[in-house]
């Protein structure tokens, strides 16, 4: 029996929610392995919404055990009012289902201001960042001066932390000409925060691994997308993580061998938000129709999402640096009605044509898409539950984009509605 890791292949958004859901309801435990609350999304079950931001999927399914591993950033008091807020939802969140590892990092309020602060800066200097201080705490945690999570329960040398955090920042405050952060104005907010969060910390490499040796089924839920992958992304328009699928083994303190069949999420068309290098992307009204028809907002910051065509070359690129056994597609639905449908192929880069995605910025920016057209479909995919449902020339598109990205379809999605599915391959069974 494996385990199963999502993750998402391409930049983020590919609609992990309602397939992590899926594969929820079958693990037994479900971890996130990194990022922090710049990843968002919303589960329907039982007609009631779930918005969830920093807890696994699994936390709103009784009888599951969900762990937050030591590769996430935690914003405590984002944890404790997500907790809270899923409470009054009638979700009982306790030590029993819920476990975080004591060595995560955690987000302060003085990486929420710098996250901020950087991103005022003049254009070109800008990541297009959710702000919530992921970037500047991955930075603390690489440079050995982070605040963990069991640094809260030992109150005692907490202050020495903090004071050692703060000749880093500090120095730093007074070169943007700011006033410098006060020690015990971060104690304080420690200190009181630490009551609400504490309850839940674990040796979590521990914890999994007995997990793992009892033969329970892990889910490791990856946020984000492999193109925002702080090495194989679009550096450096990236989140400040590993999101490809080899770190769920290092974001939860379990071996590679652990991780199982990867399943990669890929919507039938791209979509990107924040700043950064998007060959396929449509500035015309196609664009404009599959943001509406896709209703293309994102669910943590409201902010409106680029669109553009299929990049075959992107996501055959994260099916090799993720691994990746089988794709979930989704949202095949939008392109139901459109005329033609073009797929990139390949790029022109300084008059070659080259079949991989170059890593250099300046490259990024500069390749230009091959496209290969190919004819649309009048009838719905909408609510389609097996292939019989579909039209021909959408089982045409989703056998050509296996294809070109060199992975198969393991399941394709076509409504919100857990139940409008199409399953090849279970991924629990390996
Ligand atoms: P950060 O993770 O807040 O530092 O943002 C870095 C980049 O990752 C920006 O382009 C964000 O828009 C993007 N990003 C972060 N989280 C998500 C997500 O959950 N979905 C899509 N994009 C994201």
């Amino acid at each position: 029996m494996a385990n199963v890791v999502v993750v998402g292949a391409q930049w983020g958004d590919e609609g992990k929610g309602k397939i992590v859901d899926w594969l929820s309801e079958q693990a037994d435990v479900v971890v996130r392995f990194q990022g922090g609350h710049n990843a968002g999304h919303t589960l329907v079950i039982g007609g009631k919404v779930y918005k969830l931001s920093l807890l696994p999927s699994g936390v709103v399914r009784p009888g599951k055990l969900s762990v937050i591993g030591n590769g996430v950033v935690l914003d405590p008091h984002a944890l404790a009012s997500e907790v809270e807020r899923l409470s009054e939802q009638g979700v009982s969140i306790t030590r029993d289902n819920l476990r975080v590892a004591e060595n995560a990092t955690l987000i302060l309020s003085i990486h929420r201001e710098l996250d901020a602060l950087r991103e005022s800066g003049s254009a070109g200097t800008k990541i297009g960042t959710t702000k919530r201080g992921i970037g500047p705490a991955y930075e603390d945690k690489a440079g050995r001066r982070a605040i963990r999570l069991m640094d809260l329960a030992d109150l005692a040398s907490l202050r020495d932390k903090i004071d050692r955090l703060l000749t880093h920042h500090n120095a730093l405050r007074r070169g943007f000409g700011l006033d410098e952060f006060s020690p015990e104005a971060i104690y304080e907010e420690l200190a009181s925060v630490a009551p609400k969060v504490l309850p839940y910390m674990d040796a979590v490499w521990r914890l999994l691994d007995e997990e793992r040796r009892a033969g329970k089924r892990i889910l490791f839920e990856g946020a984000q997308g492999a193109l925002l992958d702080v090495d194989h992304g679009t550096y450096p328009f990236v989140t400040s993580s590993n999101t490809v699928a080899g770190q769920a083994a290092t974001g939860s303190g379990l071996g590679p061998g652990a991780v199982g069949y990867v399943l990669g999420i890929a919507k039938a068309y791209t979509t990107r938000v924040g700043e950064g290098p998007f060959p396929t992307e449509l500035f015309d009204e196609t664009g404009e129709l599959i943001g509406q028809k896709g209703k293309e907002f994102g669910v943590v910051t409201g902010r409106k999402r680029r669109c553009g065509w299929f990049d075959a070359t992107l996501v055959r690129q994260t099916v090799r640096t993720s691994g990746i056994d089988g794709i979930a597609l989704t949202k095949l639905d939008i392109l139901d009605g459109f005329e033609t449908i073009k797929i990139g192929v390949g790029y022109k880069l300084d008059g070659q044509t080259i079949d991989y995605f170059p890593a250099s910025q300046g490259a990024q920016g500069r390749v230009e898409p091959i496209y290969e057209e190919m004819e649309g479909w009048s009838g719905s995919t909408a609510g389609a539950r097996s292939w019989a449902d579909l039209p021909a020339q959408a089982i045409k598109y989703v056998r050509r984009v296996e294809e070109l990205i060199g992975a198969p379809v393991a399941v394709l999605s076509t409504s919100p509605e857990r139940d409008d599915t199409i399953l090849m391959k279970n991924p629990f069974e390996g």
